[in-house]
């Protein structure tokens, strides 16, 4: 949690916010209520790596999950589950601004006045909007409206790196649009910049089935708060080589399920001399998968120790949620005004 400075200790080394940082980074996550691997090292990784360089807000967008059929009841739930985890991995509330999208009300403000800039024709072109509304009973608006809130998150920041993964590259492009169009109405000088999609290694983690991308409906994933023995049984039952059909054919690693998770848990040495042996059918697929599943434990569980130590303080995370909403509040007041101002609408005193 943000804890004041002595007066004294302020000139002796400014608090990490205040340094100047490069850029500004935004990004958000939906509260599906806990994390599997692929979103861990597909993403909170990333984001964990990216605080120390840049200033960061990361926020859990419960506005957005709104837009999807779900149970009031256990929505706080879901958030808090979410951010807990995020801290769990290594978000250092000192280091970056947490905080829950509905907890700062600017960007609903934000997105509605984005939504009077933003090309109706491009928004119905989206993927996702076409995708999730073919599938849904009907059709909301907040489900079209869905990437002018993610424009507003990102703005009210004026955030000029967004670490998105691939299914997102095309709401940012409509985040660019509506920059373009802003400033072209309401700029000079720009109030506004174009954010840029901040570039991760394009993972794609697999789930245990080898067959289809990881994910949490699927239920063929490993949780970040498995226990052990989870761990163990669910590897212990993963894809391996579909051309070693016994111990003593030579394994494949290159194109095996197993083998390809080794480097993300283990030290590079230790997943030469594993993949050696099995290319030499020294080791069988069982060994490839104990050490798998051990290394992943071992991974995981100062993980899994953080998030007991958070969850055994009552309101400590709530605390620190609201301490990353208020934070952000400031910022977002800030460029609201300034909005408020270029289009000409009375101030807020
Ligand atoms: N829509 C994003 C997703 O589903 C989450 C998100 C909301 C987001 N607002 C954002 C991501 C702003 C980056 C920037 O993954």
């Amino acid at each position: 949690p943000a804890s004041t400075p002595p007066a004294d200790a302020a000139q002796a080394s400014p608090s990490p916010l205040e340094t100047p940082r490069r850029e500004v980074v935004f990004s958000g996550m939906q509260p599906s209520g806990g994390f599997h691997i692929g979103n861990y090292l597909g993403a909170v990784r990333d984001w964990v790596a990216l605080q120390d360089q840049h200033r960061c807000f990361y926020c859990v967008v419960d506005l957005h999950a709104l837009t999807q059929p779900y149970e009031p009841a256990a929505m706080r739930a879901r958030v808090l589950d979410m951010a807990v985890e995020l801290l769990a991995c290594g978000i250092d509330p000192q280091k970056s601004t947490l905080f829950v999208q509905s907890q700062v009300p600017e960007h609903a403000e934000l997105s509605w006045i984005l939504s009077t800039v933003a090309p109706y024709g491009e928004l119905s072109r989206m993927t996702q909007f076409k995708e999730k509304g073919e599938r849904a009973e009907y059709v909301n608006c907040g489900l079209f409206t869905y990437p002018v809130l993610m424009a507003a998150d990102i703005l009210l920041y004026k955030a000029t790196r967004v670490p998105v993964g691939e299914d997102q590259i095309q709401h940012l492009e409509l985040t660019r649009e509506i920059v373009r169009r802003w400033n072209g109405r309401y700029g000079e000088p720009a109030l506004f910049a174009e954010p840029l999609p901040l570039h991760r290694s394009p993972l794609r983690i697999m789930g245990l089935d080898g067959k289809q991308k990881m994910s949490k409906s699927l239920g063929n994933y490993v949780a970040i708060s498995d226990e052990p023995d989870a761990i163990r049984k669910k590897i212990g039952s993963a894809f391996t080589d579909e051309l070693r059909l016994r111990k003593k054919d030579p394994g494949h690693p290159e194109s095996c399920y197993v083998c390809g998770l080794e480097q993300y848990f283990m030290p590079s040495d230790k997943v030469a001399e594993l993949q050696d042996g099995c290319r030499t059918a020294r080791i069988g697929c069982v060994d490839s998968k104990r050490a798998l599943a051990e290394a992943m434990i071992t991974t995981l569980q100062p993980i899994a120790e953080r998030k007991r130590q958070l969850l055994a303080q009552p309101g400590l995370v709530e605390d620190i949620l609201q301490a990353g909403a208020d934070e952000a509040r400031k910022i977002a007041k800030q460029t609201m005004a300034e909005v408020r101002e270029r289009l000409g609408l009375l101030p807020l005193r």
